[in-house]
């Protein structure tokens, strides 16, 4: 087997887009991932993301945006700012959580801290389950481990959901309620769907699973790398200090420079089912593995400019360019959450009371619009339970000044 990478833009949106090119970024994460959307291929994906593509419309998002997220982002950092500091890589998985947690479908009917603790805990071994080939401890173990979990999980947050929102299918069918009273979220799009496109219970499992990791895990990490990125970028340009701590369009352009910088996930990876020439000439044979090396694509000169390796929020564009480079894919597996988590692009159209900010961006404005600042006796430290270059810990403080 050979591994061809991919480096030029061009060839990264041809890859992405072939139909003979099959996902391989989760080969060592089956346990969590085995089945689920981004794994599966052809017809089989086709069904399942055509199901999934009704919740995850434009409309829902600005109705999670502007109805539900804004009670589920204050509640979870209004003990944070009373208190004066947080812990961003925690802070962010659980506001991330908090988020994914309603457009999987995973209810918490106790509204206790344990039982969201529990939940935390069930998404962080999900975590562990999805990235198990870069993981450094033992690998067998961990996923004995996740097994279990996922049917903990199971038994504690998917069984209740389904009963509920069985119950509410059966009363939709009966009219004695209307569509709109229905959970807006992908278990109950799966269960209603359960005749055309039937899934087993494990299935189920995983693909609620992995909705919670992909919402909450991606978004939690671009949110710590924003918040550092912007403080080491006002280390260097204190003249943006006032657009950093009051402007929201600002902030969302960081944002997006660092996820083209820092791709959730650095590469992408497919097996090829066929040979196949790309219109550049490279050669890939049948059963080759290509790679796409995301951050090299990203920072490419001739789209992002000479000082495309840099992050500058600031950065113009032409009409056209995206300014996340392709750090959400493109093609079959193109991310279904990402005007969600990253909102659109900002343009002469917009005002900020009709523009879609992203819940990324968001989080990030609730930060700085209170004033939040590194901890000065707490350094950042590094994750070193993986080769992924995470954050491990990112002490903040809130200084609570609102600069106008
Ligand atoms: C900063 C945030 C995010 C980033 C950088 C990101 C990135 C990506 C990327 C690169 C893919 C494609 C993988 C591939 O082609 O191999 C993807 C797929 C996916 N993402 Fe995201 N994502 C983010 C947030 C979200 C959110 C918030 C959700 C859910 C609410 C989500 C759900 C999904 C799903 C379900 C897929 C699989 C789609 C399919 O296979 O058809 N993502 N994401």
């Amino acid at each position: 087997m050979t591994e061809i990478v991919i480096t030029a833009p061009n060839d990264a949106r041809e890859v992405y887009r072939h139909k003979q090119l099959r996902q391989a970024l989760y080969d060592a994460g089956e346990v969590v991932m085995e089945d689920v959307v981004v794994n599966l291929h052809g017809d089989d994906h086709r069904q399942r993301r055509r199901l999934e593509n009704r919740l995850f419309r434009r409309d829902t998002f600005f109705e999670y945006e502007r109805d539900m997220f804004p009670t589920i982002i204050q509640d979870t950092v209004d003990p944070y700012l009373e208190s004066g500091e947080a812990e961003l890589v925690d802070f962010g998985h659980q506001l991330m959580m908090n988020l994914a947690a309603l457009t999987a479908g995973v209810d918490r009917p106790l509204g206790t801290y344990e039982e969201t603790s529990r939940l935390y805990d069930y998404l962080t071994t999900f975590i562990e389950g999805a990235t198990l080939g870069f993981y450094t401890g033992d690998v067998d173990a961990k996923r004995t481990e996740i097994e279990e979990k996922l049917e903990a999980f199971d038994k504690e947050f998917l069984e209740p959901g389904i009963a509920l929102r069985k119950e509410l299918l059966e009363k939709f069918e009966r009219g004695e309620i209307k569509e709109e009273e229905l959970p807006r979220d992908v278990l109950q799009v799966l269960l209603r769907n359960q005749d055309k496109v039937p899934m087993t219970r494990e299935s189920l499992r995983r693909e609620i699973a992995f909705y919670l990791l992909a919402g909450a895990h991606t978004s939690a990490t671009a949110l710590t790398r924003v918040v550092h990125n912007i403080f080491k970028w006002l280390e260097e340009h204190p003249e943006d200090q006032v657009k950093a701590y009051s402007d929201k369009v600002f902030l969302q352009k960081a944002t997006h420079e660092t996820i083209r910088l820092q791709p959730s996930s650095p590469t992408a990876a497919r097996w090829a089912l066929e040979d196949i020439e790309l219109k550049s000439g490279i050669k890939i044979a049948e059963g080759d593995k290509v790679i796409i090396d995301l951050e090299t694509v990203n920072r490419d000169k001739a789209t992002y400019g000479d000082d495309a390796e840099e992050f500058n929020p600031n950065r113009n564009l032409e009409p056209g360019v995206t300014p996340w480079g392709l750090s959400f894919g493109q093609g079959m597996h193109a991310c279904i959450g990402q005007d969600l988590a990253a909102g659109l692009v900002f343009d002469t159209d917009s005002t900020e009371e009709n523009h879609l900010f992203g819940l990324v961006p968001v989080a990030v404005q609730t930060l700085f619009l209170n004033g939040c600042k590194p901890d000065p006796d707490n350094p950042p430290e590094m994750d070193d339970s993986t080769t992924r270059p995470y954050f491990g810990k990112y002490p903040v403080v809130f200084s609570q000044i609102r600069e106008k």
